[in-house]
C-alpha cells in the first residue's frame, strides 16, 4: 500500500491525489483520501485506482483544506472494496488513519474492543487500530501522540501510519515499523508519503523514519521524533533528495515499462559509472572491497530475493561459481525465513531487492544476521529498508523503476552481480589477469549492444501479433539462460495474464513436451555460445510434435533459422554475459502481447511493485 500525507498552507487535496498516483506502484485495489477544511472532515474512497477515486471525489464532496491523508491500496485483510478502502475512522468519527502493513493480533484487539463496547464496518485490521487509539485516549486521557504510542506498543506487526485527530487540527501523527515512510519537510509544512516522490516538486528535504520511530508533524512548530517503544527523542537526519521529476515521469512512452526497457542501456552504464575502470583493468566496488576477506573466506554464498530479483540471483549462482569457483544457493527468501536454515558465520548472504523493502527478503536478512553471517544488499532504492539493514551493499543505480513488471532493475541488478563475481574471481586468482581484462572490455560495450537489441522492436512487435491470442507459452533455455527463460515467463504471466512457464531446455522431455501441439509457441533461448548444439536438438524435438518456435539467438545464426518459425536476433557475446541481452527481446514480446490484448502494462491486476507484507 501506499500513503500519502499533507498539513500546511497550501490546497492538500491536489498534492495528496497527485502523490497517490506516483505511489500506485505499491498498490492500486482501491483508494481514498480524508481533507479537514478547517470545520469539517470529509473522505471519500473507492474499489479501484485512484483515477476512479478522483472521479469519485470531484462529483461527492468538497476538496478545500489544508489537511489531508490518502491511501492507496493492496488487499491483506478483506477484499478490495468501498468499506474496507482507507481512511478508517473511530467510532466516535474523530480520528482518521491511513495504514500500510499488517496488524497481526488484531483479532484479540478487536474482541477486547468489542467487549467494550466497540463496533466495526470493515474486515481490516486497520480500523481495529484506529480505534484502540481511540479507546487509549478515553482511558487515560493523553494526547493524540501518546495514544498513538501506547496502542502501537500493544500491537505485533507492521505499519507506517498516519493519524489525524479533527479536534488537534494542527497536527498529525506518524509511525513506522517494517514499512517505509518519509517526511519532507518545507517552509512551516510537511509532506508524508511511503516514498519521496510525491512530495519531490515542493521540497528536496526528506527525513527517512527509522524502524520504531515515531514523529508528530505540526504547523509552526519544530518536529519532534521519538522511539515508540521507550519514548527516547531521536535527532532526525535531514536528507537531501537526488532524485528529480523527470525521472518519475513517462517521457514520450506510451507506458512506463516500455520507457524503462528503453533505459537500459543507460542504466547498464550508470551501474558501471566509477566501479569499472576498463583503461585500468581495475573493478572499484567500495562494499565489496572494504569486505572483501568475507567475501574470500566465505564457505559459500546464499542469495535470496523475490520475484524477478530472485531470477537475478539464479544467474547470479551461474556467473559466480563458474568465475569465482565459490559454492552459491539461491533461495526464495519467503522459503528461506521459515524453513530454520543452516547458516554458519562463514556464509555470505546476498539479498538482492529492486525496491529495498520487499516484507520476506528483509526478515531473510535478519535471520542471516542473527547468525553470524556477513550480509550484503544489492538494491536500486537508495536508502531503503533493506540498504540499511544490510552491512553493506552496492546499488544498482537503475534509476526509479514505476513498472510493475520489472525490467532495467534485472538487468542492472545482473549487472552489478557481474561485477562483484569478477572482482572476486581475480582476487581469489581463479582468472588470468588478461581474461580479467577481455571481460571487462567485453561488460563495457554490452550496452551499446542492448541498444542494437532492442533495434528487433518493430519485428517482435510483428511476432506479438501472431501469438497474442494463445492460451499457454513455454520459455526455454540452458545455462546461464536458464533464468532467462524463466523471467521471460514471469514477464508474459505477470502483463499479459497468458500461462506461461519457463523451462531448462532439457527438461522439457520430462513433462512440459506433453503440452507441445501446434497452439503452442515456444520460445527457445538459442545463443551461439553454451550448448548450442544441444539447444538445436531441443527445437527439434519440437517442430517434430508441431510446436511454433520462436528462436531468441545470436546474429548471423542460421541453423535455428532454418528451423524455427521466426528469430529474433541479439549481439553476440560472451557465454556469461548473454542474459544482458537475450532478456531484451523477451521484454518486449511480453510487453507487446499485453498491449495488443488491452492489458494495462503498467498496473496489472492483482500484483504490486513493492510488497511489504509477507
Ligand atoms: C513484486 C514485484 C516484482 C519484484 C518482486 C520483488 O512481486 O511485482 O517485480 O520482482 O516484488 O521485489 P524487490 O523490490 O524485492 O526486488
Amino acid at each position: 500500500c501506499g500513503i500519502v500525507g499533507y498539513i500546511g498552507h497550501r490546497k492538500a487535496y491536489p498534492i495528496v491525489l497527485n502523490g497517490l498516483k506516483r505511489l500506485e506502484y505499491r498498490g492500486y485495489d482501491s483508494a481514498g483520501i480524508a481533507i479537514y477544511d478547517g470545520k469539517e472532515l470529509r473522505f471519500s474512497k473507492t474499489k479501484g485506482k485512484v483515477a476512479d477515486l478522483e472521479s469519485k471525489i470531484e462529483a461527492d464532496i468538497s476538496t478545500e483544506g489544508t489537511i489531508a491523508i490518502g491511501h492507496t491500496r493492496w488487499a491483506t485483510h478483506g477484499v478490495p472494496n468501498d468499506v474496507n478502502s482507507h481512511p478508517h475512522f473511530s467510532n466516535s468519527g474523530d480520528l482518521v488513519i491511513i495504514h500500510n502493513g499488517i496488524i497481526e493480533n488484531y483479532e484479540p484487539l478487536k474482541q477486547e474492543l468489542k467487549n467494550r463496547g466497540y463496533s466495526f464496518q470493515s474486515d481490516t485490521d486497520t480500523e481495529v487500530l484506529v480505534n484502540l487509539i481511540e479507546d487509549v485516549q478515553r482511558k487515560e486521557g493523553v494526547k493524540l501522540g501518546k495514544a498513538v504510542q501506547i496502542a502501537l506498543n500493544q500491537t505485533i506487526g507492521a505499519y507506517a501510519i498516519a493519524v489525524f485527530d479533527r479536534r488537534k487540527p494542527n497536527e498529525i501523527v506518524v509511525a513506522r515499523l517494517g514499512s517505509p515512510l518519509a517526511i519532507g519537510v518545507g517552509e512551516d509544512e510537511f509532506f508524508i508519503a511511503s516514498d519521496a516522490s510525491p512530495f519531490l516538486e515542493f521540497t528536496k528535504n526528506a527525513i527517512y523514519l527509522e524502524d520504531g520511530e515515531m514523529a508528530v508533524v505540526r504547523t509552526h512548530k519544530e518536529m519532534k521524533v521519538r522511539k515508540i517503544h521507550d519514548d527516547s527523542l531521536v535527532d532526525p537526519y535531514v536528507q537531501e533528495l537526488q532524485m528529480n521529476l523527470e525521472q518519475i515521469e513517462k517521457g514520450g512512452y506510451d507506458h512506463f515499462m516500455l520507457k524503462e526497457i528503453y533505459e537500459q542501456p543507460d542504466a547498464i552504464r550508470d551501474t558501471f559509472r566509477g566501479r569499472m575502470l576498463v583503461d585500468q583493468g581495475l573493478i572499484k566496488m567500495a562494499g565489496i572491497d572494504d569486505h572483501i576477506d568475507k567475501f574470500l573466506n566465505a564457505k559459500r554464498i546464499i542469495i535470496v530475493a523475490c520475484g524477478t530479483s530472485w531470477h537475478a540471483g539464479l544467474v547470479a549462482e551461474y556467473v559466480f561459481e563458474e568465475l569465482a569457483r565459490i559454492p552459491v544457493e539461491v533461495e526464495y527468501a519467503s522459503e528461506f525465513r521459515y524453513r530454520n536454515p543452516v547458516i554458519d558465520k562463514e556464509d555470505v548472504l546476498i539479498a538482492i531487492s529492486q525496491s529495498g523493502e520487499t516484507a520476506d527478503t528483509m526478515a531473510a536478512i535478519k535471520l542471516a544476521k542473527e547468525s553470524g553471517a556477513f550480509v550484503f544488499g544489492v538494491c536500486n532504492v537508495v536508502g531503503s529498508s533493506i540498504s540499511r539493514e544490510t552491512h553493506a551493499g552496492a546499488y544498482t543505480h537503475a534509476g526509479p523503476e514505476i513498472g510493475v513488471a520489472s525490467t532495467k532493475a534485472f538487468t542492472t541488478q545482473i549487472t552489478v552481480l557481474t561485477l562483484i563475481a569478477l572482482q572476486l574471481a581475480k582476487k581469489k586468482g581463479k582468472i588470468s589477469t588478461s581474461d580479467f581484462h577481455t571481460y571487462l572490455n567485453e561488460l563495457e560495450t554490452i550496452p551499446e549492444k542492448v541498444a542494437e537489441a532492442l533495434t528487433s522492436n518493430e519485428h517482435i512487435e510483428k511476432v506479438a501479433e501472431i501469438y497474442k491470442d494463445a492460451k499457454n507459452c513455454l520459455y526455454l533455455g540452458r545455462g546461464f539462460n536458464f533464468p532467462v527463460a524463466l523471467e521471460g515467463a514471469l514477464k508474459l504471466k505477470e502483463i499479459s495474464y497468458i500461462h506461461a512457464e519457463g523451462y531448462p531446455a532439457a527438461e522439457m522431455k520430462h513433462g512440459p513436451i506433453a503440452l507441445i501441439d501446434e497452439q503452442m509457441p515456444v520460445v527457445v533461448i538459442a545463443t551461439k555460445k553454451g550448448h548450442y548444439e544441444k539447444v538445436v536438438s531441443n527445437i527439434q524435438e519440437i517442430k517434430s510434435r508441431s510446436g511454433k518456435i520462436i528462436g531468441i539467438v545470436t546474429e548471423g545464426d542460421v541453423d535455428v533459422r532454418n528451423l524455427a518459425d521466426h528469430v529474433i536476433e541479439v549481439p553476440e557475446t560472451i557465454e556469461f554475459m548473454t542474459p544482458l541481452l537475450t532478456t531484451i527481446p523477451l521484454q518486449l514480446l511480453s510487453y507487446h502481447i499485453a498491449v495488443k490484448l488491452g492489458k494495462n502494462v503498467d498496473q496489472p491486476r492483482n500484483l504490486a511493485k513493492s510488497v511489504t507484507v509477507e
